[in-house]
């Protein structure tokens, strides 16, 4: 747990600026999505050899400047977490710690390998993965596939291999193909034992959901 004062005063001040920021979205992006994001982050660095402050603010930090929240679908971390934390006298160290591990948190496609992070960064990375499994997952992916217009699913078109993050980025898929192209690749790319432990149970619901859809779909259901 956090007691130094000045680390808690930031952290408060900077879940105040985040609620404020993603009130009211609607891609599945909102501020629950960080709390629990925050949630898990923070469970799995008490197992972890690691600092909880940096954790805890880059959990809370983790979709600020994403290309999906911002209205040009541009991306620029760095810019808008320096906005975000303006006059809160966060050390740069610190503050260089936070944009590094953001910058490398978001899926870049399913050919795509992800980065190394720090232990800090490896807490975070996994905790919002394990947002996009799972029943919230499932939730999650239609509600940004409807956002962005997306049919629900469609059996003609097939899944796709994206070796850049760019190629990644321009897909306007069906949401079911999402799950084969993200979603289902996630429980092997969780880096830290509990993360690992936790995606087991969501990953398992993934793959139940989507035969029942299918099964629904056809009407054999
Ligand atoms: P990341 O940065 O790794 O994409 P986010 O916290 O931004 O992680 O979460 C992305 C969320 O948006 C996930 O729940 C994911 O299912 C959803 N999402 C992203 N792309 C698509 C898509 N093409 N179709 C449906 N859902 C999507
Ligand atoms: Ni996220």
């Amino acid at each position: 747990m956090i007691s130094h004062p000045e680390q808690l005063r930031i952290l408060g001040e900077v879940e105040k600026r985040t609620r404020t920021c993603f009130a009211g979205n609607g891609s599945g992006h909102d501020f629950d999505h960080i709390l629990r994001v925050y949630r898990i982050a923070t469970k799995i660095a008490g197992e972890e050899n690691c600092d909880l402050f940096v954790v805890s603010l880059a959990a809370l930090l983790h979709d600020v400047g994403d290309y999906k929240l911002s209205a040009d679908g541009t991306e620029n971390h760095r810019q808008a977490i320096s906005d975000l934390l303006s006059g809160l006298d966060i050390p740069q160290e610190i503050t260089a710690r936070i944009a590094e591990i953001v910058e490398n948190v978001s899926f870049k496609g399913n050919g795509v390998s992800d980065k190394p992070m720090s232990p800090e960064g490896c807490c975070v990375r996994d905790a919002d993965r394990l947002d996009a499994m799972g029943a919230i997952g499932v939730a999650r992916a239609f509600a940004y596939g409807a956002l962005k217009s997306r049919p629900m699913y469609d059996p003609d078109i097939c899944s796709e291999n994206f070796n850049s993050f760019e190629a990644y980025q321009n897909n306007k898929s069906h949401t079911i193909n999402h799950f084969y192209e993200k979603l289902l690749l996630l429980k092997d790319r969780m880096e830290t034992p509990t993360g690992k432990k936790m995606a087991e149970g969501r990953h398992a619901f993934l793959e139940k959901y989507l035969n029942e859809f299918v099964m629904e779909w056809r009407s054999e259901a």
